[in-house]
């Protein structure tokens, strides 16, 4: 089982229309796939048209062994379920920062999906509490939507240092560029800048209705809307992402 997480201290940034459309691709490419919203504003499991009620909320979830399957619902992709988020998960670094092995309640939950899925793609909540801080630890690649905006660049630096602080490997991380409106001046300046400068996976998100939309269809903008450039876009980021992640053809 492959664990990736969507995580950046910005919210708004594109993480959870990413996780979703990733998940999406993941599943289309034959990967039994799992979205794990961890984030209490439960986007990703709306996107999914699954109803954000996460059985026995966080406090079960995270404090207690149970049968984790009754929680996890069917999206109406082939082969992509959802372990849905709820508001409970507001409490969730409460919960994981107060145990006495903070590691213990989130491996427990990916040890436990390791059986039945190839993909398991985490959409955290922005910022870095004592939830990220554990996943950082436990998931093969962190991905990171970064808007080209000056302070946008920053909080990535920022979270480079987190991470470094959390002894994360700098190879972990995998920033991307999201939300990439090419009619400005400076998106434009910047995207051409960090991509000579940084290590940015090659693949950039423009702006694009079909994304934004995605909550009223919910269905991923890449069986929604295939042909549109961020579709394109989506796809070239999945084929980075199992590239890294090394995943194996899925069996046909
Ligand atoms: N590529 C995109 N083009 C247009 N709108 C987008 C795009 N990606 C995300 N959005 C919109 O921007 C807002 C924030 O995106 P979201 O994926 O929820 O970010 P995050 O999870 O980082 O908060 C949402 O309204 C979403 O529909
Ligand atoms: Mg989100």
């Amino acid at each position: 089982m492959h664990a990736v997480a969507l995580t950046a201290l910005k919210g708004g940034v594109g993480k959870t229309s990413t996780a979703v459309n990733l998940a999406a691709l993941s599943a289309a490419a034959g990967h039994r796939t799992l979205v794990w919203d961890i984030d209490p504003q439960a986007g990703a499991t709306a996107c999914l048209g699954v109803k954000p009620k996460l059985r026995g909320g966080a406090q079960r979830l995270l404090g207690s062994d149970r049968d984790l399957g009754r929680s996890i619902r069917p999206s109406g992709t082939p082969r992509l379920d959802v372990l849905p988020g709820d508001v409970t998960l507001r409490e969730a670094d409460v919960i994981v920062g107060g145990s006495r092995k903070p590691k213990r309640s989130l491996r427990r939950v990916l040890t436990a999906v390791a059986k039945d899925y190839d993909v398991v793609l985490i959409d955290c909540p922005p910022g870095v509490g004592p939830v990220t801080e554990v996943l950082v630890r436990s998931v093969d690649l962190l991905l990171v939507p970064v808007v080209p905006a000056p302070l946008d660049l920053r909080a990535l630096d920022r979270f480079r240092d987190v991470l470094g602080d959390l002894g994360a490997p700098p190879e972990l991380l995998a920033p991307f560029l999201s939300l990439v409106d090419r009619r400005k001046p400076l998106h434009r300046r910047l995207v051409d800048e960090v991509r000579t400068r940084e290590r940015f996976m090659g693949a950039v998100v423009p702006v694009s209705s079909a994304v934004e939309r995605m909550p009223l269809e919910q269905v991923p903008t890449v069986v929604d809307a295939p042909r549109s450039l961020a579709a394109i876009a989506l796809r070239e980021l999945w084929a980075e992402v199992a590239e890294r992640l090394d995943l194996p053809p899925a069996p046909s």
